[in-house]
Formats: structure tokens, C-alpha cells, sequence
């Protein structure tokens, strides 16, 4: 019996034992496809040397600095690196060890910025259903994840409300243009701007391109943009959560890079430290900081493993390997065979409703009926069915039900390392193709 709490008390999951690569091997000798990194965590595979021998010398050299006292050189060139040439006006880095972490740090910062510019009356956020910020209270209290949020309900703060996301496939009505299902989204933010009190609201949330909630969801050209303007329109900040979709997964550094907008303050995780060290982050605007700056002169937060060097020296090194080796490149040409591929096998299959995503970030919808749409019966867990047939073919998927409203609905996601070859992706699409034919035969 296994003494540690998993996610599930019925079952122990298999024992990983070892990692190289593109492959995961497990204690009975069975060896795993990572087709999605966990959850688009492990951007260069495992055990790539080049992180190993920086992370070791690192712990070797200098493990822990506590940052109340010193700074260390891999958060000092991490932050060089990741904000070199100020991407989109963001000027600094603040280093935690998780996403819901991160988000943590961009909602305090962002009411800290109100109270440094007079304007303390501000201390309402507006984020998004079907969206995810983490599991801590704040965070679970920004998020849109009916499903994680439900038992926590009344744990959760009230400075946060929510709008509808930009999900085209599930809410854009059938007569509806993409410019009038944007231009509605712009009106019920405005409205939920004017419900509130514009002057009292500190900054609209979203992830800029929705990961494990609802499963890969792009937003519209002209999206983030409108959004944008509701914000700027009166004086909010914009927080991007790029955690699960940022550093490289979609085929840009950043996944705004791709929606014409900078946010003000930006989440990264996952793909800043591809799962060698936990490691998050945000990315911060200059006027943010210059608020800071010229007021209290410091950001009231702190952890004890912020900028932790060893996992600065993993991100760092992890960095380093996706600009050295021109991994974005590789993620659009994979991705782009990815996309090829998901269309030619499940195009036309009966239960596949949408295949979306970008670069390598790709999620199928799984449909009891392609053309009324209609979802399965969440009973019958058609994602962890699919899950399930997949990994005992060799293929690790991360799967997710609620994809629609956190209760109906159900994705899995593709998202593997971004050293994929075109080997990996059409094994990937295989095994997918024989788990989803044998978990919903068509
Ligand atoms: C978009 C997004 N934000 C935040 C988080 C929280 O990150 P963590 O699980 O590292 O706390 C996640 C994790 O899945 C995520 O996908």
C-alpha cells in the first residue's frame, strides 16, 4: 500500500522509474510515449544533458540563496535572458517555484501598482470561466474551472468575478460572424466594467491561449486586442496566464506575440523550467515597476524558494537549449504535422467534434454527435477512457472532462517536447488513432 496521497486513493499510479528523451520507462519495464510532457511541462523531453550538467553544477556550487539577503547569478542571467530586448515593455522577472504561485504574485502586484498610483478604491478582478489560474484560493478564485472551483466555493474571494471566455466551437452562435461574437465579448466585458465600478477594477485575467480547462482554445483574431481596449479604456491592467501556453509551446516565445497585444503582467511555469526544477514566474511591465519604484520602492510578497538557483539554473539552461538549437522552429514545423495529421485520422471520425490548438498544443473534443455537438454523458469519463487506452498502447495523453461549462464535455491534449522529430508526432497520432477507436469505436 502506498503511503503517499495521489490524486486518486483507489489506485496507485505506475512507478516511473527513469526518463530519457521522448520516453518515459516505468519500474514493470514498460516504456511511455510522452505525447504531452504531463501537462506541457517537459518542453525538452527528459533528462536533456545540457539542463542536467547546469542544474547539478549548480547544486553542486550554490543550492539555496535566500533572497532576503542575495541574489544569485542564474536568477540574475535568467531574468537577463528572458527579458532581453524588453519583449512587448516587460522589464523584469520575479521567480517562484509554481504557476498558481505566479498567479499569486500578478494579482498582488497588480493591486500594489493601484495602491502606488492612488488609486487604493481598486480591488476587483475579472477573469474568465472555462479558464484556469491555479489551486491556491487566490488563484483557484480567478479561475473559471467550475470543476476545481466547486468544492472550494465558499472559500473563495469575492474580488473576483467572471465573463464568458472566447471559445468559438461551443458559444459562438451559428449566425454569428467572428467579428460579432468579438464584438459581443467586448460589450459583456464593458458590462462587467460598469457593474463593478470601472474605477474600482484592478486588472481582466485570461490565459491567452485556454490549456487543460476547455482544452487549447485559440481566441479570435481581434480578441485580445478588444479586450484590451475595455481595459485601457479605464486604466485596468491586462494579466496574461501563459503558464501551460507560453515559453515556446505554440511556436512563439510568447503566446501573445501571436494576438497583437503586451500584457502588463505576464504568468509563465511550466515551459520556463520543462518540469527539471518547479519553477514559475511573472513577467512585468516597466510602468509597473516605475510605480513601484517611485512609490514604496519594494513588492510587498515573498516565498522562501523565490529565485531559487537551482531552479533558475535549470530554466536558464532550458532557455538556453530553445534558442540555441532553433526549437521554435521545430515546434511550428511539428506542429504544423501534428495539425496535418489529427485532421487526416479523426477529420472525419464521429466522435471527434474539434481539433484545435497551435503549435505543438493540440487538443481533440470528443462528441456523442459531430453535428448537433452534443458531449457525452460525463458518467461515462469519455476523456479518461481515452486516456487509459492511450497509455496502454505507450502513449501518455493528459486528458480533461468539463471542457464545456466544468461538468459536460470532454479533450485530451497533445503536447509533446518540443525536440520532437516527425517519428514521434506520427507514432503520437498512431496510438492516438487506435486508443480513440478503441475507447469510442467509431
Ligand atoms: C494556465 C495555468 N495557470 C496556472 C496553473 C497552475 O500552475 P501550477 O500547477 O504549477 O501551480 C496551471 C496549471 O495547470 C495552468 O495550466
Amino acid at each position: 500500500m502506498s503511503r503517499v496521497l495521489h490524486r486518486t486513493l483507489t489506485s496507485a499510479p505506475p512507478v516511473a522509474v527513469r526518463a530519457k528523451g521522448m520516453h518515459i520507462h516505468l519500474q514493470d519495464g514498460t516504456t511511455i510515449l510522452d505525447g504531452s510532457g504531463g501537462a506541457a511541462v517537459s518542453c525538452l523531453g527528459h533528462a536533456h544533458p545540457r539542463v542536467v550538467e547546469a542544474l547539478s553544477k549548480q547544486a553542486a556550487t550554490h543550492a539555496y540563496a535566500a533572497t532576503t539577503f542575495f541574489t544569485s547569478e542564474p536568477a540574475e542571467a535568467l531574468a537577463d535572458l528572458l527579458l532581453e530586448g524588453e519583449p512587448g515593455g516587460l522589464t523584469h522577472a520575479y521567480f517562484v517555484s509554481s504557476g498558481s504561485e505566479g498567479t499569486e504574485a500578478a494579482l498582488k502586484l497588480a493591486r500594489q501598482y493601484f495602491l502606488e498610483i492612488g488609486q487604493p478604491g481598486r480591488t476587483k478582478f475579472i477573469a474568465r470561466r472555462q479558464g484556469y489560474h491555479g489551486n491556491t484560493l487566490g488563484a483557484l478564485s480567478a479561475g473559471g474551472n467550475m470543476m476545481r472551483r466547486a468544492p472550494y466555493g465558499p472559500l473563495l474571494s469575492d474580488a473576483f468575478s467572471l465573463v464568458s471566455p472566447c471559445f468559438a466551437y461551443r458559444f459562438r452562435k451559428e449566425s454569428e460572424t467572428d467579428e460579432a461574437y468579438v464584438r459581443r465579448l467586448a460589450d459583456e466585458l464593458e458590462t462587467e466594467f460598469q457593474r463593478l465600478g470601472p474605477q474600482n477594477v484592478i486588472a481582466f485575467c485570461a490565459e491567452t491561449v485556454v490549456g487543460a480547462t476547455s482544452g487549447c482554445v485559440t481566441a479570435l483574431p481581434g480578441y485580445f486586442p478588444a479586450m484590451r481596449a475595455v481595459c485601457d479604456r479605464h486604466g485596468a491592467l491586462l494579466i496574461l496566464d501563459e503558464v501551460m501556453c507560453g515559453m515556446g509551446r505554440t511556436g512563439t516565445l510568447h503566446a501573445w506575440e501571436q494576438e497583437g497585444v503586451t500584457p502588463d503582467i505576464q504568468v509563465i511555469a511550466k515551459g520556463l523550467g520543462g518540469g527539471y526544477q518547479p519553477i514559475g514566474g511573472i513577467l512585468i511591465a516597466g510602468r509597473v515597476i516605475e510605480a513601484l519604484r517611485s512609490g514604496s520602492g519594494s513588492f510587498m510578497h515573498g516565498h522562501t524558494y523565490q529565485a531559487h538557483p537551482v531552479a533558475c539554473a535549470a530554466a536558464l539552461a532550458v532557455q538556453k537549449v530553445i534558442r540555441e538549437d532553433g526549437l521554435l522552429a521545430n515546434v511550428v514545423a511539428m506542429g504544423e504535422r501534428l495539425e496535418a495529421g489529427l485532421q487526416e485520422r479523426f477529420g472525419n471520425h464521429r466522435h471527434v467534434g474539434d481539433i484545435r490548438g497551435r503549435g505543438l498544443f493540440r487538443a481533440l473534443e470528443f462528441v456523442a454527435d459531430r453535428s448537433t455537438r452534443e458531449s457525452f454523458d460525463p458518467a461515462l469519463k469519455v476523456h479518461d477512457r481515452v486516456k487509459e487506452a492511450a497509455l496502454s498502447r505507450g502513449l501518455a495523453i493528459y486528458p480533461m472532462g468539463g471542457t464545456i461549462d466544468g461538468r459536460r464535455g470532454d479533450h485530451v491534449i497533445v503536447s509533446p517536447a518540443y525536440i520532437a522529430g516527425p517519428g514521434d508526432i506520427d507514432a503520437i497520432i498512431d496510438r492516438l488513432g487506435a486508443a480513440v477507436d478503441a475507447a469510442l469505436p467509431p
